[in-house]
């Protein structure tokens, strides 16, 4: 431990200043000894019923607490902005950046000495990590956990049925009626996402990047060992303080190595991405759009879950949770890397076990040899694309088609279904302007729905082309994040429908049949088209957000400002 707890300069105050610090914390019923010197241990609770998938959160701040009590601690819980991925309009990842500011702002100025954060629904992870890293205390995080697997006519459905059932009521397979019963059998426990979506992801990312007790990423909310990991956190967290772990003691370059090489053998949601870039600058780490290409290329597919693969998160927990996946990539981790606990990610892993290797399979005989995400170059995305192969169907990753293009998303609503849409399973969609300064705050539309007309064909992918996201839980042969966006101006931003467009996912190529001279041409009549916001945040949000493939945070919260504060307050 330090010689001086950080809360102590608050809390071991003599005086009008020590008097003011202690005594309004005393009308929560808190003995004096409890400022004496004790680690004070913030738990960051992104709780809220606007946030259903973490809305069992004040709970397991409890568990939280008892830990942090029985190992010596001061348990104070704050809440932060809470980002609900089904609720808030137009999209959370607007607010990632603004939920981060506040993690990072109520962590620097309250008296911690380190801090817990709760962390579930897909934006409410990166949010707090990127926070807590600009401040770089003693850091540890709890994930809620996943929902339990949801249950309709029989068979095993999550989020990634959303987008089947969207096409079968589309297509007249499904009926509303059908809908609605399937609408009360999916979400039928607290928890997040039960499928490899984002949230899922995040938690896996966590883990790998030893920010979490080993086995963190997929204890079911439900499930009562979610407590006992909550709880055994807080004892950890005190002795974390104690021996002055701080975040950057983890957040090592082999550490985001690790996180990229492990969201391949899952087949992590392409958010992934853009969060991880974010967190990496937030600390200080070098890290480029590359290297999630280069990292991942020859990891296997181990991990069979949806929307890649077969099962749920549940099923990932019974087979052996991440510490299975983990043990298996042995060869492939950067085995040295400590997280947490003080122990590496190979000692931590090394004695896991695999109950179902149909769910976790072996590098050597893995779920599909594609994994990882693929980042595309060329005259379409000169600051790249992304894919993610394993989502995506095989005799589409070579193609060459006419673009069908949609100028933003009111474009794309307004005709995607008209009869006389000139369009065929050859065509390339293309949505503009839905990027993190045109839309802005960069949705997760990227999967557009297929033309009603050709679903009615029975057509099921199509290669779609956007500056967007893509919901971890979606799927096709979606191409993402193509930067820069057509906001600013770029090729991207004239493309036009009849343009011919190749893709080339083996040799990373995503190009625009177009000469150089037409495309100038095409440049000098562009104009912007995206509303441009003149107060408040999103104002702010527009004049600052970065491209997705520098991790879309604000340019002036890359890197940190420590943990020091400059002044007392009385
Ligand atoms: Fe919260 Fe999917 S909606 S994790």
């Amino acid at each position: 431990m330090k010689d001086k707890l950080r809360s102590q300069g608050w809390f071991g105050k003599t005086g009008k200043d020590g008097f003011i610090y202690r005594a309004w914390m005393k009308n929560q019923g808190i003995p004096d000894y409890e400022f004496r010197g004790k680690p004070v241990i913030g738990i960051c609770n992104t709780w809220s019923e606007f946030t259903p998938c973490n809305a069992h959160f004040r709970e397991l701040a409890e568990s939280v607490k008892r830990g942090i009590s029985e190992a010596g601690g001061f348990p104070v819980e704050f809440p932060v902005m809470s980002l609900g991925e089904t609720l808030i309009k137009p999209t959370a990842m607007l607010y990632r950046n603004l939920a981060s500011m506040d993690v990072e702002e109520s962590i620097r100025a309250n008296p911690m000495d380190g801090v817990v954060l709760l962390c579930g629904c897909d934006k409410t992870t990166p949010s707090l990590v990127m926070g807590a890293c600009s401040v770089n205390l003693p850091t540890l995080v709890v994930s809620g956990g996943p929902m339990l697997t949801g249950k309709y006519e029989g068979r095993d459905i999550s989020t990634s049925d959303v987008w089947r059932f969207n096409d079968a009521v589309r297509s007249g397979e499904m009926s509303q009626q059908e809908l609605t019963v399937a609408e009360e059998c999916m979400c039928r426990s607290r928890g997040h996402c039960a499928v490899m979506g984002t949230a899922s992801t995040m938690a896996c990312m966590v883990e790998s990047l030893g920010l979490s007790l080993p086995g963190n990423a997929a204890i079911p909310a439900a499930d009562s060992r979610r407590k006992v990991l909550a709880q055994l956190s807080g004892i950890r967290i005190v002795e974390m303080v104690k021996e002055n772990m701080r975040l950057s003691d983890v957040l090592s370059r082999k550490a985001f190595e690790n996180a990229i090489i492990t969201n391949a053998a899952i087949g992590g949601s392409t958010n992934f991405i853009i969060h991880l870039l974010a967190i990496a600058r937030r600390i200080g780490v070098e890290l480029k759009l590359e290297d999630f290409d280069k990292l991942s290329s020859n990891v296997p597919l181990i991990a069979n879950l949806q929307p890649s693969g077969k099962y749920f998160m549940e099923d990932l927990y019974y087979a052996g949770g991440l510490p299975a996946v983990l043990k298996e990539l042995d060869a492939f981790l950067r085995g040295d890397a400590v997280t947490v606990n003080g122990k590496t990610i190979r000692e931590n892993n090394a004695q896991a076990s695999c109950y179902n290797r149909d769910v976790v399979a072996t590098t050597a005989k893995p779920f599909n040899s594609l994994s990882g995400v693929a980042i595309l170059k060329g005259n379409l995305c000169e600051n790249g694309a992304v894919i993610k192969p394993s989502a995506a169907s095989a005799h589409l990753m070579k193609h060459a088609g006419k673009a069908i293009v949609f100028e933003d998303i009111d474009d794309y609503k307004a005709r995607i279904d008209l009869p006389e849409l000139d369009v065929d399973e050859h065509s390339i969609l293309v949505l503009k302007n839905v990027g993190p300064i045109g839309y802005p705050g960069m949705p997760e539309v990227g999967n557009m729905a297929l033309p009603k007309k050709l679903l009615a064909k029975g057509i099921t992918d199509m290669i779609r082309i956007s500056d967007g996201r893509m919901s971890g839980t979606g799927f096709g042969t979606v191409i993402l994040h193509a930067s820069p966006e057509a906001a600013l101006g770029g090729n991207f931003a004239v493309v036009k429908t009849g343009d011919v467009i190749h893709l080339d996912v083996g040799n990373r190529m995503l190009t625009l049949d177009v000469s150089v001279a037409e495309l100038e041409q095409r440049k000098k009549n562009w104009k912007p088209i995206h509303k441009k916001y003149d107060r408040g945040y999103v104002m702010l949000y527009q004049q600052h957000v970065q491209q997705a493939s520098e991790g879309a945070d604000m340019d002036f919260l890359n890197g940190g400002s420590g943990s020091e504060v400059s002044r007392d307050s009385h």
